[in-house]
């Protein structure tokens, strides 16, 4: 089969696009016909060897979590052959920057009616972290009163109309450009990053920051009483930030880091979102996977809304 494989980590130019042996499939597993995948900013720290002691040291990589694609083999009773499904590998697993890909059955779904794979691929790992970070670790219940930083990225943009989905009143921080597109997304007020603060008055039950640059103690005064943090992240970006991430996650009940967990479940409810207009995919820019270094450039390089989704022909 046809896959980006990397030989060595590296920059985006390291991936070689190679012919490779198909994985083989284990019960409880499928093996999906992929129809394309989406670059996530995890893909490229993958891609770095960032995270080499747990993806391996040695021999070849091949990146990428989210799938979407025809069940070429079944076995498991979840799925048959020609099912169209869609879903994610856990980062550190990978695999799906390729023409076939295994995939535990239970993480996986139905795909939603109406998208196409480019569409239906754009979603899954941002759109189940969005759900995930939400509901099981922020407990988000109907009509709070919520703030979501990064709204307009991946994550962000399906968590915006997830909150709503719920009844939330949603405060979106982004990109003052980018503050139309928030609004289109169902954000109730906008507050630009670039030049306003977050308010500290303690108006929010919740604030889900999905650009991975806060930790609780930044903004533990805009909090109500009791009212839960959550990050895909923390904010990891200075010794200070670091620290202060790892002291709150150690000491305060009240942050909750997203550990991602691929759900067949939740994708089902998501499809039903999405089905029902409630969910809908952005797609940026779509590229072949003969020009993923160029994908995982923009990834690193460029701010934009949507997603890049790499098309496999
Ligand atoms: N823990 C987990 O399991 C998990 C799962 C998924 C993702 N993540 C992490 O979550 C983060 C977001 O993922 P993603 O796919 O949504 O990435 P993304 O599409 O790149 O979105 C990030 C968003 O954050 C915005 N942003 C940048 N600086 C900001 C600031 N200072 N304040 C507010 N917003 C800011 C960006 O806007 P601009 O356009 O201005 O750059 C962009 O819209 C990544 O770090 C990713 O690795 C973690």
């Amino acid at each position: 089969m046809k896959a980006a494989v990397l030989e060595q980590y590296g920059p985006a130019d390291a991936f070689k696009i190679k012919n490779i042996d198909a994985p083989s499939i284990k019960s409880g597993q499928i093996l999906v016909r992929n129809k394309a995948t989406s670059v996530n900013p995890v893909d490229t720290l993958v891609r770095s060897g960032m995270f080499r002691l747990v993806t391996g040291l040695f021999g070849e990589h091949v990146v990428g979590s989210d799938f979407c694609g025809i069940v070429e083999q079944s076995a498991s009773p979840l799925f048959k052959e020609g099912d169209e499904v869609y879903g994610f590998n856990r980062a550190m697993k990978g695999g799906a920057y390729a023409e076939l890909v295994a995939v535990d059955a239970r993480e996986a779904a139905i795909m939603p009616s109406g998208l196409s794979y480019t569409e239906a691929a754009s979603l899954p790992l941002v759109a189940t972290t969005a759900c995930q970070g939400l509901v099981k670790f922020g407990k988000l219940r109907k009509g709070q009163n919520i703030l979501i930083n990064g709204c307009t990225g991946g994550v962000g943009s399906a968590a915006v109309q997830i909150a709503k989905s719920y009844g939330a009143t949603v405060t979106g921080v982004c990109n003052g450009k980018y503050a139309e597109y928030a609004r289109e997304l169902g954000a109730d007020y906008i507050i630009d990053y670039k030049n306003e603060y977050i308010p500290k008055n303690k108006q929010f039950d919740l604030i889900f920051d999905c650009a991975g640059k806060l930790t609780l103690s930044d903004v533990e005064e805009s909090l109500k009483k009791d009212a839960m943090f959550v990050t895909t992240k923390g904010n990891l970006g200075s010794a200070t930030g670091i620290f202060k991430t790892a002291v709150d996650l150690v000491f305060n009940p009240r942050m909750k880091f997203v550990v991602l967990k691929p759900s067949g479940t939740d994708l089902s409810h998501l499809r039903e979102l999405i089905e029902a207009g409630k969910l809908r995919h952005s797609v940026h820019q779509t590229f072949p996977l003969e020009r993923i270094a160029d994908a995982h450039r923009m990834v690193e390089n460029e701010s934009f809304t949507g997603k890049v989704v790499i098309e496999i022909k």
